[in-house]
């Protein structure tokens, strides 16, 4: 429970700065709403004072982050998870022509990581430095192009953090109190609802117990952002994803806000409270404005006000539910603090679980992503993610799903089908097209449901349903095979004359569909859709220079080669070895360029 004991700390701004009025107001952010929203959900327009741009300004980013992670330990599959998405829909929404900031980042302040540094035998500095680029070079290995790596140990990020601190300050938000409580260290988090904790006070998400704590700390006064926070949630229905998140939110709210404590008296490794050296701010207070931070650029002075011109607010912070409070209740209460802009959107997808449980560092049940993007490839890593679990859901790993999605969709469905197709091209037109894909399709069925697919496609990714996003995808390629089989384009190429000619027709169309899956399935898995578009003959720039306009039918032309077939992705086989003492050992491995028969080249 928190006891006001200093109401004149709001005043000590004026020491700091004198021109900074505290203001009456708290709530500068307003929304502008019965706008029709052009991009379904993601679109609703929020702008405050400081984010007022004129109309003749450039087009504002498309701002997209994950969380921050904690550097207590290396990055996990769980972690590896929320990135894999965002680069996923930043990749569709650079695709669709927006200028997309996908910010991500570690999180490196506090007792967690003090104490995981200290365990190491290293610095907190010197620890952070590690993990933190083991973050940074698994997300080179999962193909994540990420724009801004932001570490909250950055000079930029401590001067944002004390001048937002130094704002919100000014506001008259923040006062000193004792404080009594239960403290979970691996949330960084004390516990308000102590009915949400389990049996001997443990956190039900780390299933350790909670520590019980006293402090004398600044704080936030939380409840005084109830109304406003009520008033966002109405006004904006689509602020908190999925809908049932949106709910639990609502809720928490309803129940009555408390003010939280955003100092601690006990943390050294930290960024001071300004004006207060005993006391250092709060890991959340201070991680959750690295997502302003980080559209700082690297000059030598960074001021809060010329960060937030370079994107902010954000049009999605991609979380996972159990940092959702955090994000939709605490963040817009700080930036209405602090007169700013509310990010559009708050996503908070569900767990990676393993036997029913969290995967986490704290439980250490985790999966190691380095392994399996070792064994399986980054694009069949991306993709089993995205295509199994319902983004918003929990989903369970499984390596026998895993197997058989992969082999079913990327081997089989997209990678026999090219394969086959250009085996036959190449046999029977020296893997030349013989007419333009628009030509080849005229009156054609099968083009009207590539392109009803791809349109399917597009509108899921939109909102942000991966897993269905993939779906869409998929279903072009089983057409396709569909397509084939019933053609037997095989057969027509024995018969010679017009089913000959109505044989090439007929490649040029699967080769089509195969050019279209390619972009359609590029924010899912970049490499292999670079793959299948090298064996279409496209150099990478062209690759590069794609866009989603051009899942358009029509973009393969009459003359153009295609490459030699390679097979774009090799089947995940089970290999029976020998181990030690002759036991037989299972071993799952890619198969080396192994493909399974391209279909019809053996009829041929
Ligand atoms: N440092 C804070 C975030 C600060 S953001 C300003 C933090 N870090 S974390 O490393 O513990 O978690 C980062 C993210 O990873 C969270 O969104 C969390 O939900 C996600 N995941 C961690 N384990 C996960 C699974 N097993 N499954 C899916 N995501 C999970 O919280």
């Amino acid at each position: 429970m928190a006891v006001r004991t200093n109401s004149s700390v709001q005043n000590a701004l004026w020491l700091l700065n004198p021109s900074f009025r505290s203001r009456g107001s708290h709530f500068n952010a307003h929304l502008r709403l019965g706008q029709k929203p052009s991009r379904g959900a993601l679109f609703c327009t929020c702008t405050s004072k400081i984010n007022t741009r004129p109309n003749d300004e450039a087009p504002k980013p498309f701002v997209i982050t994950t969380p921050l992670y904690y550097v207590n330990a290396p990055p996990h599959m769980g972690s590896a998870y929320t990135t894999i998405a965002a680069d996923a829909i930043a990749r569709f929404q650079r695709l669709s022509g927006k200028k997309v900031i996908l910010i991500t980042g570690t999180d490196e302040h506090g007792e967690k990581i003090a104490t995981a540094a200290m365990a190491q035998g290293s610095t907190p500095r010197e620890h952070c430095d590690v993990v933190s680029l083991a973050y940074k070079m698994l997300w080179e290995d999962l193909d994540i192009a990420y724009d801004k790596f932001i570490r909250t140990t950055d000079c930029k990020h401590e001067a944002i953090v004390k001048e937002f601190y130094s704002r919100v300050l000014a506001n008259g938000d923040i006062y000193r109190a004792d404080y009594e409580g239960l403290y979970c260290v691996n949330c960084e988090e004390y516990k308000v609802d102590e009915k949400e904790l389990l049996d001997n006070n443990c956190c039900p998400t780390h299933l350790k117990p909670c520590v019980s704590r006293k402090e004398d700390n600044y704080f936030f006064a939380l409840s005084k952002y109830q109304k406003s926070l009520e008033e966002t949630l109405i006004q904006n229905p689509d602020f908190v994803q999925p809908s049932f998140r949106f709910n639990e939110v609502q809720s928490w709210i309803k129940s009555g806000l408390k003010d939280f404590s955003i100092s601690r008296a006990s943390v050294d490794w930290g960024i001071p409270i300004p004006n207060d050296k005993t006391q250092t701010i709060y890991v959340w207070f201070d991680a959750l404005l690295g997502y302003i931070s980080a559209l700082s650029d690297d000059r030598e002075q960074h001021d809060l006000l010329s960060a937030v011109s370079s994107g902010w607010p954000a049009q999605l912070h991609l979380i996972g539910k159990d940092i959702l409070r955090f994000h939709a209740v605490y963040w817009p209460a700080m930036l209405m603090s602090a007169g700013l802009s509310l990010p559009k959107m708050v996503f908070g997808h569900g767990f990676l679980t393993k036997d029913g449980m969290k995967m986490g560092k704290s439980l250490g049940n985790t999966l190691e992503p380095n392994d399996l993007v070792k064994k399986f490839g980054t694009d069949a890593v991306r993709y089993f993610f995205l295509r199994e679990v319902e983004f918003g859901n929990d989903g369970d790993y499984s390596e026998e799903r895993f197997v058989n999605i992969v082999n079913a969709h990327l081997a089989n469905t997209i990678g026999n089908l090219l394969n086959r197709t250009l085996g036959l091209l190449k046999k029977n037109c020296q893997s030349t097209l013989v007419v333009d894909s628009i030509i080849a399709a005229e009156g054609n069925a099968f083009k009207d449901n590539v392109e009803r697919l791809v349109e399917k496609a597009r509108i899921h990714y939109e909102k942000l349903s991966l897993s269905s996003a993939c779906e869409a995808v998929l279903e072009i390629g089983n057409a396709g095979n569909s397509y084939m089989d019933e053609r037997a384009p095989w057969s027509l190429f024995k018969q010679g004359g017009a089913a000959s000619e109505a044989a090439a027709k007929d490649l040029v169309i699967i080769l089509e569909a195969m050019r279209i899956i390619a972009i359609a399935l590029s924010p899912i898995t970049p490499s292999l859709s670079w793959r299948i578009y090298a064996q279409l003959g496209y150099s990478r720039d062209q690759f590069e220079a794609a866009t989603w306009g051009e899942t358009k039918w029509g973009g393969l032309k009459g003359g153009q080669v295609m490459a030699q077939p390679k097979p774009v992705f090799a089947r995940i086989e089970n290999q029976t070895e020998e181990g030690a003492e002759g036991t037989a050992v299972q071993k799952t491995v890619k198969a080396k360029r192994k493909m399974t028969q391209p279909q019809g080249l053996a009829q041929a």
